[in-house]
């Protein structure tokens, strides 16, 4: 509550003393600058960050890595549209890469092009620049139909050739599409990074600058895109460029517990997946090392972008992001090259922030995630921040982040919808189709936990202190939790419904509610964690008062209420008061 009184004070200084200034020109020498290095499919379990130095030297050294930040949507243009809102994926409802239920087309139809990060930025004086993968499905045919909007400059890589490592198709402001057939794809984006860093600096505007390259995402030979009746997508080991093919040659996929396991691990199509034979594992190693491989002109970008801002005289102005849309498995739980999972490999994503009073050289374990990175941009440059938010902004100076009164969120909500696809050259089971979950990641002070409900209506409970690799499913074949198993003390079966209860609230939360959602099980205020919740005083309220549990009616490929069980009722406080307006808890308002 001290929190909340405190943020809302605090936007409305701001909207009283920013916005008159953001009517007349900006000076640059006051705003901030953010340079966001957002790249595709790159995993923090796997050990990406370990092979690139100068992210290394330049970020992680000089700036704080958030250790346990999330992405809530494990494919990338969902999770993009998330980032780009600051909303969840079910207030979004771009909820898939592919038309009907998301890509470029669906992000259009949902109005979001009049709506979203980019044009949010010039309202508030900002210039604003994009060079790479914007989304999915935004192609060579449909990237003037209309044009994103929302930017100065910018030079989109295009669909059907967005993931051709050595045939990309780039296409600047109004201009047609133009192809580099031959060259390699992130030297191509580099230096287009580079022009619009100094077209940025000579503008003498305050800019956001967003660099999105294709690696470490599989090289795709797409022949049509998800526009067509019948495309045909031929995925394979990313290309590295060819100063860098002999790297690495020993590296291989971490051999934790749940590489590969002798008995099959996790929940609906991913336990009835075969072990990988001998074959299969030696291509997912090269496939491995081919990513680490076209990482390294990433590395060399982000050198190239650091070394422009320092002879810019940018540098002690500029917030530095980095970032990626989804992380990455290879081999965990038998599962061929992908994301689209609930696992840590999936949803743990880098997220490293430079800049001005930003801490140096330290690792946080605060709980962040996709969403809150919108409000973040808008905290770092000064913009009050939006009611539709669904995250809050992250902690990024010492004050922030010890902040004794600072009472962050603990949780992740993590959502899904339709299928997950193997990105080797090996077969995966078409009952990927089947991938649509509801989870929870939950780390607090003496647990750490995931929880998930599938579309079949199966659970998973991973406790992550004990299990960090997630091979124990705490619920039985025959959905019975162990009562053999505490959590702070206590049985899981007492720990159960709570979870379900937390679930059940942010499978449709909008706003505040998301960030905190114990408020709309206990309006009073008493309640603010999941230690709290599982005082026993409780019991009876999660046993037997919130009797409605999370239950899909059947599994389909989007976001179609029919299929979504019962929802959580926002609209009662026991006295006939509606309790949410605008995504804000009833007594906030008052
Ligand atoms: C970063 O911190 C570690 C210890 O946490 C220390 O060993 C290292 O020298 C520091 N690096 C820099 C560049 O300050
Ligand atoms: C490369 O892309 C262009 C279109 O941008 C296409 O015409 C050409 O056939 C492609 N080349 C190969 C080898 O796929
Ligand atoms: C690509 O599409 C064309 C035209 O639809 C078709 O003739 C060709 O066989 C396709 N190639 C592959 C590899 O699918
Ligand atoms: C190994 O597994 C792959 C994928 O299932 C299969 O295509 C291949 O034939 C297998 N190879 C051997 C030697 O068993
Ligand atoms: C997917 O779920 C649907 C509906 O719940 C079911 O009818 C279908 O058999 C499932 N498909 C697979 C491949 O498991
Ligand atoms: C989400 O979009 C799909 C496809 O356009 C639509 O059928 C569905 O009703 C939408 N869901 C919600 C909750 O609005």
């Amino acid at each position: 509550m001290r929190a909340l009184i405190r943020l809302l004070l605090w936007v409305s200084l701001r909207a009283t003393t920013w916005f008159p200034a953001q009517q007349q020109s900006l000076s640059a020498r006051h705003k901030p600058n953010i340079v966001f290095v957002l790249t595709d499919d790159q995993d923090t379990h796997l050990g990406s960050l370990d092979y690139m130095p100068h992210v290394q030297r330049h970020l992680l050294n000089s700036g704080t890595y958030y250790r346990s930040h999330y992405c809530t949507t494990s494919v990338c243009c969902p999770s993009r549209v998330t980032l780009w809102t600051g909303r969840l994926a079910h207030n979004t409802n771009v909820t898939d890469v592919n038309p009907p239920y998301g890509g470029y087309p669906k992000f259009i139809s949902q109005g979001f092009n009049e709506n979203y990060l980019p044009v949010w930025l010039r309202e508030a004086g900002y210039n604003t620049y994009y060079v790479g993968k914007l989304f999915n499905v935004h192609t060579v045919d449909n990237y003037n139909s209309p044009f994103p909007n929302g930017f100065t400059s910018h030079e989109f890589l295009l669909d059907p050739y967005t993931y051709d490592y050595l045939n990309s198709t780039f296409q600047r402001n109004y201009e047609a599409p133009r192809s580099y057939e031959g060259e390699y794809v992130t030297d191509v984006l580099a230096q287009k990074a580079y022009t619009l860093l100094e077209e940025a600096a000579e503008a003498q505007k305050p800019f956001f600058l967003t660099v999105a390259p294709s690696a470490p995402h599989c090289n795709v030979f797409m022949n049509g895109t998800g526009l067509d009746e019948h495309p045909f997508f031929d995925f394979g080991a990313p290309i590295p460029a060819k100063r860098h093919q002999q790297l690495f040659d020993d590296a291989n996929v971490p051999r934790t517990p749940s590489f590969n396991p002798e008995i099959p691990s996790g929940a609906n199509w991913i336990k009835t997946l075969r072990r990988q034979n001998q074959t299969n594992v030696e291509y997912n190693d090269h496939f491995y090392r081919n990513r680490l491989r076209a990482l390294q002109a990433v590395d060399e970008m982000v050198d190239g972008i650091f070394s422009r801002l320092e002879g810019l005289s940018l540098l002690d102005n500029t917030y530095v992001v980095y970032s990626s849309d989804n992380g990455y498995h290879i081999g965990q739980h038998r599962l061929q090259p992908g994301k689209s999972c609930g696992f840590e490999e999936d949803i743990n994503v880098p997220l490293i922030i430079r800049g001005p009073s930003v801490r140096e050289n330290v690792t946080t374990d605060i709980v962040t995630t996709h969403t809150d990175l919108a409000p973040t941009f808008f905290r770092l440059l000064g913009i009050p921040l939006r009611s539709d938010f669904d995250g809050e902004p992250i902690p990024v100076t010492r004050e922030q982040i010890e902040s004794p009164y600072l009472k962050r969120q603990e949780h992740v909500t993590v959502e899904y919808w339709g299928f997950a696809a193997g990105e080797g050259i090996y077969d995966f089971d078409l009952s990927a189709y089947n991938n649509t979950y509801k989870a929870i990641r939950i780390k607090g002070a003496g647990y750490n936990l995931y929880y998930s409900v599938w579309c079949n209506n199966e659970h998973e409970l991973y406790d992550l202190d004990t299990d960090p690799h997630q091979m124990t499913n705490l619920f039985s074949e025959n959905e019975k939790v162990s009562s053999s198993h505490h959590i702070l003390g206590i049985g899981i079966p007492k720990v159960v419904p709570r979870l379900d209860s937390l679930l059940l609230v942010l499978k449709s939360c909008k706003g505040k509610v998301c960030v905190s959602p114990w408020k709309a099980l206990h309006p009073n205020g008493a309640v603010n964690c999941l230690k709290d919740a599982l005082n026993e005083v409780y019991d009876h309220f999660y046993e037997v008062e919130q009797s409605t549990r999370v239950v899909f009616d059947e599994c389909v490929r989007g976001y179609l209420l029919d299929a979504e069980g019962p929802q959580f009722d926002f609209d009662r406080d026991g006295q006939g008061n509606n309790l949410i307006r605008d995504g804000l808890l009833w007594h906030e308002w008052v």
